[in-house]
């Protein structure tokens, strides 16, 4: 189906102002790829078409569509390992333990997570196994699960359904996860795996579009961002973060993609390396 430069102009825009994604110059593919399924299934038969009715009444739906569609939910169970050997040896301990001295002090307060476009939910996932598995194996005095919160949030409502139902098929539980893992943390019937309750209970899942405010989710000890901030031009980028830094506890840790940093976008955070990866955290 045929998509004008001056079609795919307006779409891109409105991407931009509905998501914050930004799409090249060169990605009319992109654009046309995706949501031609859209606008076959709107009745419409041209891109020019789909266009005014997207300015129509119904419009808002078309606009929830073209989100849906646009956006990309690649993800996989303790992606790239090494960020979670880094919690695993750095950042749970030290949450954990200053969760221990404000139990002692009499101001028990939960260690909360926010984890930003957590598509299909194997990332918070990963992090409540990881919590789990610490909590069995050091035994931490005084630590229990109902002492940590999840909240994973996306702008996707058909990846936090995927997320919530915690249901995953053989390809997404083999990428990943170890035998022992699978076996460990969910239960299986037939092709299907489900993640276990004392795992899902950690985690919560709301929709949340990284453009809009975010501070009255509160105060976080750890941010997880990762693989979405390159969807975003810089303005973006440096308003998301400006809203990190004011939720996270001081000391937070903001833990970003493999290939990102904060360089150029915040330079209020330290880095600091653990292993392979690069981790943020707010001083104080
Ligand atoms: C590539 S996935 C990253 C998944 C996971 N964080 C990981 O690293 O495996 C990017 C996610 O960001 C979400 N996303 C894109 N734009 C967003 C926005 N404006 N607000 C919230 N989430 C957004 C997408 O829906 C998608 O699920």
């Amino acid at each position: 189906m045929e998509l004008s430069r001056a079609t795919f102009e307006e779409l891109r825009r409105l991407i931009h102002r509905l998501c914050g994604i930004v799409i090249a110059d060169e990605k009319e593919y992109l654009v046309r790829h995706r949501l031609e399924p859209l606008v076959k299934k709107s009745g419409c038969s041209t891109f020019d078409e789909f266009q005014r009715k997207l300015a129509s009444l119904d419009g808002l739906v078309w606009q929830e569509a073209i989100v849906e569609a646009i956006t990309t939910q690649e993800t996989s169970f303790f992606r790239d390992r090494h960020p979670f050997e880094a919690l695993r040896s750095r950042i749970l301990p030290e949450l954990v333990s200053a969760a221990q001295s404000g139990k002692a002090a009499g101001n028990p307060r939960k260690i909360r997570t926010l984890c930003c476009g957590t598509a299909t939910g194997q990332e918070p996932y990963s992090l409540a196994m990881l919590i789990c598995d610490y909590l069995a194996t050091r035994r931490p005095a005084g630590i229990e699960a109902a002492d940590f919160s999840i909240l994973a949030t996306d702008i996707s409502a058909a990846a936090l359904a995927a997320a919530a139902a915690a249901k995953y098929g053989r390809r997404d539980v083999e990428r990943g996860l170890t035998p022992a893992e699978i076996e460990r943390f969910f239960e299986r019937q037939g092709e299907e795996w489900t993640i276990l309750p004392a795992v899902r209970k950690l985690v919560e899942f709301r929709r949340i579009n990284l453009l809009q405010p975010l501070v009255l989710l509160g105060t976080f000890q750890l941010i997880l961002c990762r693989n979405v901030l390159i969807y975003f031009d810089l303005p973006a980028r440096q308003r998301i973060c400006d809203q990190f830094h004011e939720m996270l506890a001081a000391g937070g840790w903001l833990v970003l993609g493999s290939a990102e940093s904060l360089f150029g976008i915040d330079n209020r955070f330290v880095s600091l390396r653990v292993g392979d990866t690069l981790l943020f955290r707010k001083p104080g």
